[in-house]
């Protein structure tokens, strides 16, 4: 389809923000309706250098509510839905939320889609649902798509249902399902409770970045870009090579929290003293890491950032934008507060 009608939700979240804008370059036909329901984590002012470009649509709601969600996606193509309660802290904290959007709320979306016939539908899950990257035996290695889900905070158990579930639209109903598991993304606009973003905001402003247990637990890191070009190409592949599948995305970059603590402190031109080393958390994951040769061998995505040359970016990027985190700042979200300021060890976790 060369001029698809793109429902995208959370669209002025993080990842979703960068995707709108890669698809409106990379496909010049395409509309793109942004369905935002502009919690904590939304913000318009991801979206306000391409908000007044005639091929986008912004409508504020939730994903749980069937009459909206009927009325934008009957006049919709494609579905892509990032749309989730995302912070892990956040979880173990209040719990509720999560069930609510990224279960019930991405039932209520395969269920509109499946009425009206919806020709394509991404779930964005996450590697979170693995839990632990080990073998069945326990060794460790990078997660495969056929591993077992064991997802370990109410976050990730949240995304592994709607995982599940979009899996079963396409088992049962024939919707044509596509369901991404990435690691974790870094890059302009992310909110400032994430790991990078909480170490950059911390650094520029001379204050203590939050390392939990001996920083050793590892994480996979990937350029929200090379994401979004992972999931650009997913969207627009022959459907018979990715309906029904899922697919890991990975950067390839395994680091260490205290190796990216030390790397936000080089760059910003800190010193090392500014690491406070703080009590970690039962269920913490270890290691994340997925193996993403399948979209490799299928579709030949390989991630094109490396994670030197885009933290310099990321850096780069929220130095320049000191009033975007200013007004984040200005809601006065207790959480985000709580971790930036006063008791920043308490909350970073990705
Ligand atoms: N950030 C990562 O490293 C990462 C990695 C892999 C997968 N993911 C997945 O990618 C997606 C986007 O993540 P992100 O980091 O951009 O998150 P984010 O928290 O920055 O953005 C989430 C967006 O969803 C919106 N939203 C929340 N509840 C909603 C509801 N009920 N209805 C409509 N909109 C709602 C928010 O307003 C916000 O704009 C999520 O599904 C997440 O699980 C994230």
């Amino acid at each position: 389809m060369e001029h698809p009608t793109i429902m995208v939700t959370g669209g002025a979240g993080f990842i979703g923000s960068n995707f709108v804008h890669h698809i409106l370059y990379e496909m010049t036909g395409a509309r793109v309706i942004v369905f935002d329901k502009l919690t904590y984590a939304g913000n318009l002012e991801n979206l306000a250098d391409i908000i007044k470009d005639k091929r986008v649509t912004f409508i504020q709601g939730d994903i749980c509510n069937r009459q909206i969600v009927t009325e934008v996606m009957s006049a919709c193509d494609w579905v892509v839905n990032f749309a989730a309660e995302t912070h892990v802290d956040r979880s173990i904290a209040e719990p509720e939320a999560f069930i609510a959007t990224d279960i019930m709320g991405a039932f209520t979306l395969l269920e509109v889609a499946r009425e009206y016939k919806i020709k394509r539908f991404m779930q964005i899950s996450t590697d979170e649902v693995y839990g632990n990257a080990e073998a069945p035996g326990g060794m460790s290695r990078p997660s495969l798509e056929s591993d077992a889900l064991k997802p370990l905070s109410p976050y990730a158990a949240s995304k592994a249902g709607a995982d599940r579930l979009a899996f079963s639209y396409w088992a049962t109903f024939g919707l044509p399902v596509i369901i991404t598991r990435c690691s974790n993304n870094y890059g302009p606009y992310q909110y400032p409770e994430k790991q990078l973003p909480l170490y950059i905001c911390n650094a520029l402003s001379n204050r203590e970045l939050p390392v939990y247990g001996d920083g050793k637990s590892t994480r996979d890191w990937i350029h929200v870009e090379d994401h979004c070009a992972a999931l650009s190409l997913l969207l627009r592949a022959p459907l018979e090579q990715v309906a029904g599948e899922v697919f890991n995305i990975s950067g390839n970059e395994e680091r260490s929290i205290l190796e990216n603590a030390l790397a936000v402190l080089k760059i910003t031109g800190q010193p090392d003293s500014l690491l406070s080393f703080v009590t970690d958390r039962p269920g913490h994951v270890l290691r994340h890491a997925v193996n993403a040769e399948k979209l490799e061998k299928r579709l030949g995505w390989q991630p094109h950032r490396r994670f030197s040359e885009g933290i310099l970016q990321t850096v780069t990027w929220y130095r320049e934008h000191p009033e975007w985190i200013q007004h984040i700042l200005a809601r006065h979200d207790s959480f985000l507060e709580h971790a930036l300021i006063a008791g920043a060890h308490e909350i970073h976790r990705q």
